[in-house]
């Protein structure tokens, strides 16, 4: 029997990425859209036909007994809500990365959805990119020897996301730069390590590039639509910078919505002794070998992973087992971002 979901929010990842994913999955009914600006809803009913219906309020979905799951693309602070009203309702869920703007948030949802006994992912896709399966593979098999340390950089030029508007207002997005993007990056170290616990971490975080937003300049800004320079709120980190210390490989990382360096570096470096690699975020990676000094750069397709992530969500409520992307296997990474962003409030080192 097909799985019946409500999509909860039709902004871009719904109409990026969990739309086109969803119509492509044989076992999936779409029988609500629902966004509280109902012509967002109506403009993704007209783009992906298998929408059956839209609405604007999701309890309208919660109170139909048909629907299975909800995939909840809200912005950040309204996930906790939902979540929890969705798993109340007893449905399971699938909801966009970060958990929540908070870690005691996050631990509350994955609280509720034991209680309920119901599927919680968080999607956090780049687990589902082949690149860093093959790499987490590598890793176990000891290719690389000993990873000592992992240097991450996600750092764009001018890139701030909606100035003014939910995702640089702290309050509705849980941080800037750092939840936003840093827990993809985060979040993948951890997963290819195969976990690590994590000993004291230190961070800086900065708000420097539009503190008058009127004045910002930019090439291009997404989430433009949300955007209110006139009377929104600007603070949240748009450049960050921190160390991590596990009991694995130690971390370090930059990440920049905006900053005053025309590049785009986005990736991950691992430095093992026998052997390293950089993974380019969202795409392949290359293998450096110590002994014979060769580079690897091994040929293979990558799926797209929001397909993978939802086909995985699917399999996921239809046999009753968690897999990598449920939220006990995220809860790790929120909490990290929170000492994180604790360490750059008190501006000194947090021991966990
Ligand atoms: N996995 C990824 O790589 C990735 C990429 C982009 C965004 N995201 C995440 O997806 C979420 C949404 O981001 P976006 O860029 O699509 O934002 P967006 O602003 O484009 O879309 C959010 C939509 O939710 C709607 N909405 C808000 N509150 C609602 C409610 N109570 N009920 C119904 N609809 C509601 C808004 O009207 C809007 O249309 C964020 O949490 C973001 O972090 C993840």
């Amino acid at each position: 029997m097909k799985k019946v979901i409500a999509v909860i929010g039709c902004g871009r990842i719904a109409n990026n990425a969990h739309f086109p994913a969803l119509s492509q999955i044989e076992e999936v009914r779409i029988k609500y859209a629902c966004d509280v600006l109902i012509e967002k809803a109506n403009a993704a009913k007209e783009k992906f036909p298998a929408i059956e219906n839209v609405i604007d309020d999701y309890h309208i979905a919660l109170n139909d007994p048909e629907v299975d799951a909800c995939f909840v693309l809200t912005p950040n602070h309204s996930h906790y809500t939902i979540t929890m009203d969705a798993l109340k309702a007893g449905k399971h869920v699938m909801c966009e990365k970060p958990i929540t703007v908070n870690y005691p948030l996050s631990l509350e949802m994955a609280e509720e959805a034991e209680k309920q006994g119901k599927i919680l992912n968080i999607g956090v896709c780049n687990r589902y990119n082949k690149s860093v399966e093959m790499l987490a593979d590598m890793n176990r098999r000891g290719e690389f020897g000993n990873i000592y340390h992992i240097y991450c950089s996600f750092r764009k030029f001018r890139c701030i996301p909606g100035l003014g508007g939910a995702f640089t207002t702290k309050a509705e997005s849980g941080g800037g730069v750092l939840i936003d993007w840093g827990i993809h990056f985060l979040d993948l170290i951890l997963y290819i390590l195969g976990g690590a616990q994590i000993k004291n971490v230190t961070c800086d975080t900065y708000n420097e590039m539009a503190k008058d937003m009127k004045s910002y300049r930019y090439k291009s800004m997404w989430a433009e639509d949300t955007s209110d320079v006139e009377n929104g709120t600007n603070d949240v980190d748009d450049f960050v910078s921190g160390y991590i210390r596990t009991d694995k490989a130690n971390i370090s990382f930059n990440g920049a919505w905006a900053q005053n360096v025309r590049q785009s570096d986005m990736y991950i470096d691992f430095m093992g002794d026998k052997a390293g690699a950089r993974l380019t975020y969202g795409g392949k990676f290359e293998f450096y070998k110590g002994d014979t000094l060769e580079t690897v750069a091994p040929e293979y397709d990558i799926p797209d992973q929001y397909l993978c992530e939802d086909r995985g969500f699917i399999e996921s409520i239809t046999t009753g087992i968690k897999d990598k992307n449920n939220i006990i296997h995220i809860l790790e990474s929120a909490k990290l971002l929170d000492s994180l962003y604790a360490s750059a409030e008190k501006k000194q080192e947090i021991v966990l």
